[in-house]
């Protein structure tokens, strides 16, 4: 982490001290929790918690880890909640996507059907890190999905970048379907041995998945962005311990984000509108707004200058269309409209060794609507490091855009 976001973390920890005195929490945002990233990628375990404590979620803090088989399925008012969820959406597209297939092939059911989970990790008796064969459409993120005592077993969750990372109860239900499906390393072996600013029919864009809130957590620890060369990346967004898992922060039935409790140590009217940084990342000098805004910000401006290099650099113009995968698409004569070829847009085709890494950070930051609360500093750099190098050969210059790394 960079010594002014190091700063900003020690400022805001001793007005943690002030605003929670007299609350159980005092004492709980250890500087530890600020400053344990590092530069990271697949493979290094430095980055754990000193203290087992800090994984447990503090939602349950007597009873240790989340004891799936002790849990009595009585209570009216989970299931009302979960069934009002993202996770009881049976007419999502996250669950009716293989209707017509009529089962859902392996590569998919993991984190598409409770039935897939349960294959994957072995709690259907089935030899574990495997979907055995396809499943059943119809199914969602059931009860059994997170209620299954086998899961107590499940220790370590492997992600895209071949990273196993160590998971304690509940949490391992989370980290398998909110990982994505990418690491930064599948963009670095497409692109390698390729001419930088050489379009290349033969590049696809990669996506990192949906919802890839855990990769977001993990930050370069967990790999799932791509690594420019020479730098370095903050790691697993330690935060303050109470906040220190997926469940400490959503319930884990509603799916929501209850904002009194970041109220002990943070001031905002919103969770946007959180920002303990004094420093302004986007270059506006507005430090009066949430750190949300700055990665937006910043968001918005690679977005641009992705469009600015495709046509003034590769010379193919590209369009984004958030609505329709693989959402980059060709625009020859640039009237911000998808070309069309019997009758469906035409995939972008131009990609550049440098267009497809600063696509694919841009993709990864964006699918993350929680990125802020998720790892502020890591998709900051992502971002960062994506503007930085479009903007060398598009000469403009770096140091007027004000940003901060
Ligand atoms: C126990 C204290 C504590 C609680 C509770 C807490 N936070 Fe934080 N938060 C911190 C600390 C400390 C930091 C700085 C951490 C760092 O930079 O490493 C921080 C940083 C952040 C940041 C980044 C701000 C910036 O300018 O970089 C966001 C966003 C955030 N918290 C959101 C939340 C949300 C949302 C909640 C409630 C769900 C919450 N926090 C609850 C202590 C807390
Ligand atoms: C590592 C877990 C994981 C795997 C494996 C996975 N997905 Fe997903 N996928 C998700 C999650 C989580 C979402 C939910 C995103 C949301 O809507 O919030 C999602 C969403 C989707 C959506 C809905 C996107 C939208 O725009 O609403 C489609 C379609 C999809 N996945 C297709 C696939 C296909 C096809 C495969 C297999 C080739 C696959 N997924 C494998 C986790 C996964
Ligand atoms: C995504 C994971 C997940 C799913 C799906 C899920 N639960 Fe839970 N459930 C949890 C966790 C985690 C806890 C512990 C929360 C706590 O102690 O604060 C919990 C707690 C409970 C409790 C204890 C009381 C409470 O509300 O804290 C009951 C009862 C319960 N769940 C029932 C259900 C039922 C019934 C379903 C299906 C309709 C379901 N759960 C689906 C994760 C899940
Ligand atoms: C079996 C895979 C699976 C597991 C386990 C799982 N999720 Fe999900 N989650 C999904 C899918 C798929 C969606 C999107 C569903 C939809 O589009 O309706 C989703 C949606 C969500 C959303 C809402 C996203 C939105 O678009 O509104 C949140 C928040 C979330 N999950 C958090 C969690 C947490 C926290 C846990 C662990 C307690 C968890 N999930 C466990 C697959 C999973
Ligand atoms: C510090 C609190 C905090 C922690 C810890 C946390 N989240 Fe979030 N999460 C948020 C906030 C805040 C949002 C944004 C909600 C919003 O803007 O509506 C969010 C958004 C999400 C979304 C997108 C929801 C949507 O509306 O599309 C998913 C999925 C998600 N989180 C899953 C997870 C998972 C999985 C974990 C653990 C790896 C996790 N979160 C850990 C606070 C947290």
């Amino acid at each position: 982490m960079p010594a002014h976001r190091t700063r900003a973390a020690l400022a805001v920890l001793s007005a943690v001290a002030l605003l929670s005195a007299g609350h159980a929490v005092l004492g709980q945002g250890e500087p530890s929790s600020g400053g344990a990233g590092h530069a990271g990628g697949p493979g290094g375990a430095q980055s754990q918690p000193q203290d087992e404590q800090s994984v447990i979620p503090f939602a349950i803090p007597r009873a240790g880890p989340f004891n799936a088989a002790e849990v009595e399925i009585r209570n009216s008012e989970a299931i009302t909640d979960w069934f009002r969820s993202a996770h009881a959406d049976a007419a999502a597209e996250a669950f009716r996507h293989w209707d017509e297939d009529e089962e859902i092939n392996a590569a998919c059911a993991t984190c598409h059907s409770g039935e897939g989970f349960r294959d994957y990790h072995g709690l259907d008796g089935t030899e574990a890190g495997v979907v055995n064969g396809p499943i059943d459409t119809g199914g969602v993120v059931d009860c059994g999905t997170c209620h299954n005592a086998g899961l107590a077993e499940v220790t370590e969750v492997e992600f895209p970048s071949g990273l196993m990372h160590p998971v304690q109860g509940v949490e391992a239900s989370c980290m398998t379907c909110h990982q994505g499906r990418t690491a930064g390393t599948d963009v670095a072996a497409a692109v390698a041995g390729r001419e930088t600013d050489t379009p290349d029919a033969e590049l696809r864009f990669i996506n990192p998945h949906y919802a890839t809130a855990a990769a977001t957590w993990l930050g370069g620890y967990g790999g799932s962005g791509y690594h420019y060369d020479g730098k370095t990346y903050s790691g697993r967004f330690f935060h303050a311990r109470p906040v220190a898992s997926c469940n400490s922060c959503h319930e884990p039935h509603t799916l929501e984000v209850a904002f009194e409790p970041c109220l002990t140590c943070h001031q905002a009217d919103e969770p946007q509108g959180i920002r303990i940084s004094r420093q302004s990342y986007d270059g506006s000098g507005d430090t009066s707004k949430g750190i949300r805004d700055d990665i937006a910000a910043n968001a918005d401006l690679l977005l641009d200058l992705i469009e600015a290099y495709s046509a003034e650099v590769a010379l193919v113009p590209i369009v984004y269309d958030g609505s329709r995968y693989p959402y980059f698409f060709a625009d020859s004569n640039g009237d911000g409209m998808a070309d069309q070829a019997n009758g469906k847009a035409v995939p972008y085709n131009a990609w550049t060794p440098r267009s497809l890494r600063a696509a694919y950070n841009w993709k990864l930051v964006t699918a993350d609507p929680g990125n802020y609360a998720h790892n502020p500093a890591y998709v900051l750099e992502l971002l960062h490091d994506a503007i930085e190098d479009l903007t060398g050969p598009l000469g403009r210059d770096m140091d007027a855009l004000g940003l901060l790394r």
